[in-house]
């Protein structure tokens, strides 16, 4: 199969195109660079620059390669940001999504799997959390995500698009080979942080709450690893593929985590065991917008995909992001 991968040059989506080529798939990126990185696409594979925004590019990238679905990863991602700039994130997140359904349909009308969140579910009662839980995102981002799927829908009950949303939990990691990973322009999640604090990048990690009703006090949450969430997209794209040969246009929303949760504390713990380096922690006030505890209910996409996450040991988790991080300190400008 030949795979358009839109933002496939970054953190997830590089993660993707190498399991989609191992599985003997074609990839072709299509990506504007903006938080992504050119050494992220491997030689052979062709990198089309080109922005959502603009819909002539992703009509050319379409029409100039022909492929057999779409993976859709390009958007801006982080929380705090996106309240602080929300026409900045529903004019990217949400206008250049729409861009991408238009293209889709008025040329080749193929299968479509696209990257949503936990964070269109909000704070939830739920634990672990089924699709099906009430949808109430506490942030622009989760709700450009929120409304994004809705679009989809829309295109796929309009004009038959068959897709396949797939809501991450905590994605973290690397390439076991730590030759690519986390690399983002403004650093916030947990694990990465903690890596670059061993490193001496920054003084000390901030626990964002130890008041929370947890058995340790600090917020749990579903860390799946970037190769099993890759292998999750190969999984979906096969089988909305198959579906669409046989003349089925599926959809399907599959929450991707471990189904299982770690603390905060747990974390950091784990980060120190594979450093060596005790981490200097200081205990911050609540983060807001952060829920106690975010766990996946994953047995949907156990049960239809066959999804089965490979790396389980939070330690080994670790490992593959210290790895990365020890190795490229300065993310692809080492
Ligand atoms: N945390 C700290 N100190 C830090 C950074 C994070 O204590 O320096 C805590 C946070 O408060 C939170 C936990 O670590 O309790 C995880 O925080 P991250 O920033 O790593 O991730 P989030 O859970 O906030 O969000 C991530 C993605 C979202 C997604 C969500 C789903 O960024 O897009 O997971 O679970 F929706």
């Amino acid at each position: 199969m030949k795979l358009l991968v839109v933002g496939g040059a970054g953190y997830i989506g590089s993660h993707t195109v190498r399991q989609l080529r191992r599985a003997g798939h074609e990839a072709v990126v299509f990506d504007n660079l903006s938080s992504g990185h050119a050494q992220a696409v491997p030689d052979g594979v062709t990198l089309v620059r080109g922005d959502l925004l603009n819909p002539a590019d992703i009509r050319a990238a379409l029409d100039a390669h022909q492929p057999d679905a779409v993976i859709h990863f390009a958007a801006l991602i982080e929380v705090g940001e996106s309240m602080r700039a929300p026409g900045r994130y529903y004019r990217n997140n949400v206008t250049g999504s729409l861009n991408l359904l238009q293209a889709i349909v008025d040329t080749r009308k193929i299968p479509l799997v696209f990257s949503s969140t936990a964070a269109v579910y909000g704070t939830t009662d739920a634990v672990p959390i089924p699709e099906n839980a009430a949808m109430q995102p506490e942030s622009v981002y989760g709700e450009t995500k929120l409304m994004t799927e809705r679009m989809i829908h829309a295109f796929h009950v309009a004009h038959g698009l068959p897709y396949t949303i797939l809501r991450y939990f905590n994605v973290c990691g690397a390439a076991p080979e730590g030759d690519i990973g986390e690399a983002h322009p403004n650093k916030t999640h947990l694990i990465e942080l903690a890596c670059l604090t061993a490193l001496g990048q920054r003084e000390k990690m901030m626990v964002f709450g130890t008041d929370y009703p947890t058995p340790d006090g600090s917020c749990i949450r579903d860390y799946v690893h970037v190769q099993d969430l890759a292998d999750a997209h190969v999984l979906a794209v096969e089988a909305l593929h198959a579906a669409h040969a046989r003349g089925q246009a599926g959809q399907a929303t599959y929450n991707v985590g471990l189904g299982h949760g770690f603390s905060v504390l747990e974390v950091l713990d784990a980060v120190d065991r594979v450093t060596g380096t005790p981490l200097h922690r200081e205990v911050a006030p609540r983060r807001a917008g952060d829920p106690p505890r975010l766990v996946a209910d994953a047995t949907r996409i156990v049960r239809d995909l066959g999804f089965t996450p490979q790396f389980t040991d939070l330690d080994e988790i670790v490992r593959t992001a210290w790895n990365w991080h020890r190795t490229h300190p300065d993310g692809f400008r080492r």
